[in-house]
């Protein structure tokens, strides 16, 4: 047990870890319905028959019956043990656990940071509603007020000490510098954003880590950098944010496909002409980290880039980059804009038809990679076919997506005429679909309430004098008293909640596991349970009675008349 780990912070991270997530950090889910699908880790099967469900944070197979929370999703799948699986679901996200003071110390530094950055937010906001030349800049970009509100977008005048005076009234200087607002030479400390128009950077929960600021004026004489991000801290880190993913994620066309692209503006101007589903690396080539968040919201990535040489080359690296964690399933395309344009442009030019023409070119993955070795060698020759192969076998070793890899191993080796003999796959053993049901009224009815907390009890059957010492109803009764303390509770956590329970949580397991349907009326089915358990036990009863007890037989028979009756209503 997580002896050292405080309750109420598994407690928290239960509540907050979303088992889609982290199980989505493991394997590609594909969501069908309410549901989220995939092939089972735990056997082997052709077909997927591993559910998720968001609702209930809750994990299922119907072919191997493997189930559980995200805790034990992790401690299955990867075979850690619990303090191990709490760490790994708290590292995704982005708590410490606060085992010691030491930790603790560190949770609270960040939370420091963290408001430090939200105050600077706020006062760029009111720098920029200050500003006639910041004000008119965004105008002549074409942002509107209400864009620049959704982005939070603000102003850092050109003056050393604004966001220095303000912030060092709530913030040590330590702070400051360590949230990378200000910049310290000569033991004297200054802002580091100074005359620039302010973007702040989310983080995928939409808590500010940094900002990025961009010159108002390209002067050349100048030099200064046209954008500048806010450094490495504790809480950023360049390669593994994506500008705007908070927002995105939230978009319902983003499950379906997530526009990666190069620059803020980018994502902002695509907003305003409606196109919400983006989101920009920030100024570095798609990373593996990237990649990896992005495709716990989406089934594709369109990655977009202005089709000059440097676009390319930023395309080509981020394919190098995240060859290694791309997972069967996972779709992958690319965008060459004209040259010299990007989606800002765009949409400037022909706004959201022009964009839809300019997608509709995109190209595969396999695709570009045949793009770019075909120009390489000389594929008329058998010297530059096998030079072809060979440099294509070393990128895709790299690959370890098995069908993904077959598949663009095909169609690149036809593509030069080279027959690929596939060694045929072995099959696979059918599976033995296990039937797990339940073996009781009372079993079901836990069944029933696990999946639906907040279901309607009838008091007067829960509480029936006749069930009343039933093991079912005791442990019903402590699950009512964990959904009273927390209505919003779900299977997941309930089961979790017992954990330290070993009887509790042996029986719980098992009926967890068996598949339920959806009933449109769960308090009906549950209360008809009630019912049945009620006359079974009334059933024994009388199977005890002496017949010649007529006076008890017969009223033991009306009871069970009366409860037949009953359970009509359900
Ligand atoms: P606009 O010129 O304002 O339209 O910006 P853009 O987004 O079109 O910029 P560009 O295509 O030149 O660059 C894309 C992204 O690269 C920017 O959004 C920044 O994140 C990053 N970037 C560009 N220039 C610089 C720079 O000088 N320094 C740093 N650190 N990043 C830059
Ligand atoms: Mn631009």
């Amino acid at each position: 047990m997580a002896r050292n780990i405080p309750k109420d912070f598994i407690d928290n991270i239960i509540d907050k870890a979303n088992i889609v997530d982290i199980i989505g950090n493991y394997i590609k889910l594909e969501k069908k319905g309410n549901d989220y699908w995939a092939r089972c880790p735990f056997h082997s099967e052709k077909t997927s028959s591993f559910s998720v469900s968001e609702n209930k944070q809750f994990f299922h197979c119907f072919g191997c019956g493997a189930h559980g929370n995200a805790i034990g999703f992790i401690m299955d799948h990867s075979n850690k043990t619990y303090p191990e699986a709490i760490e790994t679901i708290a590292n995704t996200l982005g708590l410490e656990i606060p085992r010691d003071k030491e930790s603790s110390k560190i949770y609270e530094a960040r939370k420091i940071l963290q408001n430090s950055l939200n105050d600077a937010k706020d006062n760029f906001e009111n720098q920029l509603k200050n500003s006639t030349k910041a004000i008119s800049y965004l105008k002549q970009r074409n942002i509107t007020g209400e864009t620049a509100k959704i982005f939070n977008i603000g102003y850092a005048a050109n003056d050393y000490q604004v966001l220095n005076k303000f912030l060092s009234a709530t913030y040590t200087e330590k702070n400051l510098l360590e949230a990378g607002l200000i910049v310290k030479k000569d033991k004297n400390s200054y802002d580091k954003f100074r005359d620039r128009i302010m973007f702040p950077i989310h983080d995928q929960t939409g808590n500010i880590i940094a900002f990025g600021g961009r010159i108002l004026n390209e002067d050349k004489e100048k030099s200064l950098a046209k954008y500048m991000n806010s450094p490495e801290t504790a809480l950023f880190s360049k390669k593994k944010v994506l500008y705007n993913l908070h927002l995105a994620k939230k978009e319902k066309k983003s499950r379906d496909f997530l526009y990666v692209v190069e620059g803020y503006m980018d994502v902002i101007k695509l907003h305003q002409a409606g196109i919400k589903n983006s989101v920009a690396t920030l100024g570095t080539a798609v990373t593996q980290e990237n990649l990896l968040q992005c495709f716990k919201y989406t089934k594709e990535i369109i990655c977009c880039f202005d089709g000059d040489n440097a676009g390319k080359k930023a395309a080509w690296q981020g394919v190098e980059n995240i060859m290694p964690v791309i997972k069967d399933g996972d779709a992958i395309s690319f965008v060459f804009l004209p040259e010299n344009c990007d989606p800002d442009n765009i949409i400037e030019n022909g706004g959201e038809k022009l964009w839809n023409e300019n997608i509709n070119k995109k190209i595969s993955i396999e695709e570009f990679i045949y793009l770019k070795y075909s120009k390489e060698f000389d594929l008329s020759t058998a010297a530059g076919k096998t030079q072809y192969l060979q440099k294509i076998d070393a990128l895709l070793k790299k690959l370890n997506a098995k069908i993904l890899k077959q598949i663009i191993m095909e169609y690149l080796k036809e593509k030069v005429g080279v027959k690929y003999i596939s060694k045929k796959n072995k099959l696979e053993e059918p599976v033995q679909h296990k039937k797990y049901k339940t073996t009781s009224p009372l079993q079901k009815a836990v069944l029933i309430l696990l999946h639906n907390p907040n279901v309607n009890i009838n008091e007067e059957l829960f509480n029936d004098t006749r069930i009343k010492g039933n093991k079912g109803i005791i442990l019903m009764k402590s699950i009512v008293e964990l959904i009273k303390k927390n209505n919003s509770i779900k299977l997941g956590a309930i089961l979790e909640s017992f954990r330290d329970d070993e009887k509790i949580y042996v029986s719980l397991e098992k009926i967890s596991r068996i598949p339920i349907t959806d009933y449109e009326y769960p308090d009906k089915e549950l209360n008809a349970c009630l019912c049945l358990a009620i006359r079974n036990t009334l059933k024994s009863k009388l199977a005890d009675i002496d017949p010649s007890d007529l006076k008890e037989f017969s009223s033991v028979q009306r009871e069970i008349r009366e409860i037949e009756e009953k359970s009509k209503n359900y």
